[in-house]
């Protein structure tokens, strides 16, 4: 059995089904991470693991004890939140402490804990200053570090760093992932942030409307999207879509046609493709080349806007009016200018494949 067990969770808020037949496990000393877009019912997870929503059926067992309707406090899982929730008149130390406190724990052992706490999360100078002393990421220190101290079986975040600025936000997520090493919780992570779910989590979870649509490795669901919601959601910029229709070409490959295309032949071979059926193909702009190479598929373009971001440039480029602007990435600082004609070249093994209902078409390539 795994360490965390959610079975069959749904949720409904009145007339609202905010989660659906949820199934998910969790490993003892992962960290998983929840992402998805607002209002898909991440929080709304979170909460009933932690106990602050009542889930309306499934059950929920955390390390072989079935929590499911147990009060929050007894469930031994600590939750840090976007606003940090820090008493404004009690210093650093007594935050932290609080919970322990409360517990009516011996004072020498609080002692222990709040000041190991405070050496991992570096605020050991600064344990007599009030929270309005301290700047937003030392803040969000001592939330975390209030969770800590309590030694709890599971750590739930929900967005513990969207309210601090973009460097701050890194350097936190640095220290956070080596909290994780160090203190080897479990963790269960939600975040908007790609580059946060892509680098701190052992297992994504992507949420879509209060379902599941994929769990996987950040690599799993990066190079093996099962939908094509998951292949938009993951990475960034985002994976180019062109809709279209496709046919099995004779002589082999794919034939797809689009308004404004024309024909693209493309060198796979779909086992399940049915005649001028509705096809969607998928191309990350990391993966377009702008310097021919076999087996790859060609469309012409003109480039429409340069974003240069110094070590890597963005093209957005027009096929036609019709067709949405494709996103280019270089990973170069120099590129070709607006108005410029190229020529994208789509690697034949990095094209997806999605049918009318967006689910993957699995493809091989033609040898
Ligand atoms: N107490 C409530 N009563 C009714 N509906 C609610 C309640 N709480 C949340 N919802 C609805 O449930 C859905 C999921 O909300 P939730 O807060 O879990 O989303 P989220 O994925 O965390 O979004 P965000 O990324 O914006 O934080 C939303 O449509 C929300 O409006
Ligand atoms: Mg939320």
């Amino acid at each position: 059995m795994a360490y965390l067990e959610l079975i069959q969770i749904e949720k409904h808020y009145d007339s609202f089904h905010a989660l659906k037949s949820i199934d998910l496990q969790v490993e003892k000393e992962q960290f998983v991470v929840f992402v998805g877009p607002s209002g898909c019912g991440k929080s709304t997870l979170l909460r009933s693991i932690s106990g602050l929503e009542t889930v309306t059926s499934g059950r929920i067992v955390l390390d072989g004890r079935d929590i499911t309707s147990m009060h929050p406090s007894k469930r031994n899982v600590a939750m840090v939140f976007q606003n940090y929730a820090l008493f404004p008149h009690l210093n650093v130390f007594d935050n932290i402490a609080f919970g322990l406190q409360l517990q009516g724990l011996a004072k020498a052992d609080i002692r222990r804990r709040v000041e190991r706490a405070a050496t991992l999360l570096h605020l050991e100078t600064m344990l007599d200053r009030k929270p309005k002393q301290l700047s937003g990421g030392q803040r969000q220190r001592v939330a975390i570090g209030r969770c800590i101290v309590k030694q709890p079986k599971l750590f739930l975040f929900d967005e513990p760093l969207s309210n601090l600025d973009a460097k701050l936000r890194v350097r936190m997520r640095v220290e956070l992932l080596n909290i994780h090493y160090e203190t080897r919780n479990t963790a269960v992570y939600v975040t908007h942030d790609q580059v946060e779910a892509m680098t701190m989590a052992d297992k994504i979870v992507v949420l879509q409307d209060g379902r599941i649509e994929q769990v996987g490795s950040p690599l799993d669901l990066y190079e093996r999207p099962v939908n094509k919601f998951v292949a938009g959601f993951i990475g960034s910029p985002q994976m180019n879509f062109l809709e279209g229709r496709g046919s099995r070409a004779n002589g082999g490959g794919i034939s797809f046609v689009a308004d404004g295309l024309g024909m693209l032949k493309l060198p796979l071979f779909a086992e399940g493709l049915k005649t001028d059926q509705a096809l969607t193909v998928g191309i990350r702009p990391e993966h377009l080349e702008l310097e021919p190479r076999s087996q790859a598929s060609q469309v012409k373009a003109v480039v429409n806007i340069v974003e240069n971001l110094g070590g890597e440039t963005y093209l957005h480029a027009e096929v036609a009016p019709e067709i949405p602007l494709i996103m280019v990435k270089l990973h170069a600082s120099h590129g070709p200018s607006r108005g410029e004609r190229v020529v994208l070249h789509f690697p034949a093994d990095k094209i997806y494949l999605f049918d009318a209902e967006g689910a993957a078409i699995p493809a091989k390539l033609l040898n």
